[in-house]
């Protein structure tokens, strides 16, 4: 298993670039389905959820053609309408391929799709599944083992999500998209993949209103085409690399980004102290010249303060003067990696599953470290950073989910990071 061995304490400094957005990638890929044209992808970031959503694609008979960070899918010879179990099972995103498999061969099989242990019971898929019956679906669950769901018939429908999520969303929203009548899907999420999505599907002839508000209408059209689609900035690495350069006392330009997109992360940064311009697609964070002080947070639905950039701003936190009290509201595992911070020197004190206070500045020391997920993942990297000493962190299988080449970028801007194969 590939580790990082990272040596901390280097002076960073420099411009880097963010990547093409995995949680918008992992939305297009599956949108291949919706349409037997071909589908060209530009941005696409180089990473592993990637990897596994094109090998279950190409389970499925689609042809993919790769040319850097272009891609392109052709589904037209699609042969199985079950999504490989051992493949979907690896990652959550693979449940993105069931409402688009769904409206166009009115059949799916498929397992309880995998990914980052954030959650208690699995992150569970009740309201797809809801969301598919109300379209008409059949839903047969063999416990621990897979659904299928068929239909002889579906149609559009009216679903009030009882709690925002974006996949079911996302889903939802591309199934109605090519089923006869009209959808309105109410309390829906409101991210910017979300909105994305729904942009490039009305350039194909979709008729979605409302994207990026909590109601969406979507008038099913018999069938939609398929053009290009270019991959949006990826928001939660931007901020990950934002708050990055405030722990490290850096000035550091993050290029390629769109700030739109990250802007109660920027206002609470800015009550921090942290020092920080930008521009339509950049960010430059300098130095800061007076001390920075702790500001508490509650995690949020879009535009609420993400929680995927939540474990970085722990880390922040870490290095800055007085007490913040970090609300975990969407995930209740999301704060048990702080425990490894806490080996590192930080005084942090776990309320509850939901709730830490961290009382700074503290100097936080090189450790041998195991990544959890994602998102703790890039998390440990900035730790290991600022951190004195030699960090090692194992497992980052689960950094390369969701981050492209991540290594080679911070040694860019001059940090002391190695992977060791
Ligand atoms: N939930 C249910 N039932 C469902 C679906 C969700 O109870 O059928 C619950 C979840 O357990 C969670 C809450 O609803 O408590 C929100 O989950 P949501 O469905 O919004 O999360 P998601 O769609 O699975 C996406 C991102 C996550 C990001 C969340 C929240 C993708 C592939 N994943 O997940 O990204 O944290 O939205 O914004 O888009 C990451 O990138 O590291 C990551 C975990």
């Amino acid at each position: 298993m590939p580790k990082f061995i990272i040596t901390g304490g280097r002076p960073l400094s420099g411009k880097i670039a963010v990547s093409g957005a995995k949680n918008s990638a992992l939305k297009i890929i599956p949108a291949a389905l919706l349409s037997a044209e071909v589908l060209t992808i530009k941005n696409l970031p180089g990473i592993e959820d990637v990897e596994r959503s094109f090998e279950v694609l190409t389970d499925l008979g689609a042809k993919i053609e790769r040319n850097g960070n272009e891609a392109t899918i052709n589904t037209s010879g699609l042969n199985s309408t079950e999504l490989n179990a051992k493949m979907a099972n690896k990652f959550r995103g693979s449940i993105m391929f069931v409402g688009p498999m769904l409206a166009r061969f009115k059949e799916v099989k498929f397992p309880h799709p995998g990914g980052c242990v954030i959650g208690a019971g699995g992150r569970p898929i009740d309201l797809f599944l809801e969301g598919y019956r109300a379209f008409g679906a059949e839903v047969e669950e063999v416990s621990g083992k897979f659904y299928h769901i068929k239909a002889n018939k579906l149609h559009g429908a009216d679903y009030f999500f009882p709690l925002v999520s974006v996949t079911a969303t996302e889903s939802m929203m591309m199934t109605a998209s090519i089923i006869p009548g009209t959808t309105t899907l109410k309390n829906c999420a409101m991210e910017p993949e979300i909105t994305a999505l729904a942009e490039y599907l009305n350039s194909q002839g979709a008729k979605i209103s409302g994207a990026g508000t909590p109601t969406m209408i979507i008038e099913g059209q018999e069938k939609i085409s398929a053009g290009t689609f270019t991959v949006i900035p990826d928001r939660i690495e931007t901020g990950s690399f934002v708050i990055m350069a405030a722990a490290a006392n850096a000035n550091i330009e993050i290029t390629h980004c769109n700030p739109e997109h990250i802007m109660t992360l920027l206002q609470t940064l800015k009550k921090v102290g942290v020092d920080f311009s930008f521009g339509t697609d950049w960010i430059k964070v300098n130095s800061s010249k007076g001390p920075l002080t702790a500001q508490s947070i509650k995690t949020h639905e879009y535009p609420g303060f993400a929680t995927d950039l939540q474990s970085p701003y722990v880390v922040l936190m870490t290095q800055v003067q007085g007490t913040a009290l970090i609300h975990e509201t969407i995930y209740d595992r999301r704060l048990i990696w702080t425990d490894m911070l806490s080996q590192m020197g930080a005084n942090i004190t776990m309320c509850d599953p939901h709730r830490i206070v961290i009382q700074g500045p503290t100097k936080l020391y090189g450790k041998h470290l195991i990544s959890p997920d994602l998102r703790a993942g890039i998390a440990l990297v900035i730790a290991a950073l600022i951190a004195e000493g030699q960090t090692e962190i194992d497992n980052i299988y689960q950094i390369d989910r969701g981050y492209e080449k991540l290594e080679e970028r911070l040694r860019g801007i001059g940090a002391d990071i190695e992977r060791v194969e």
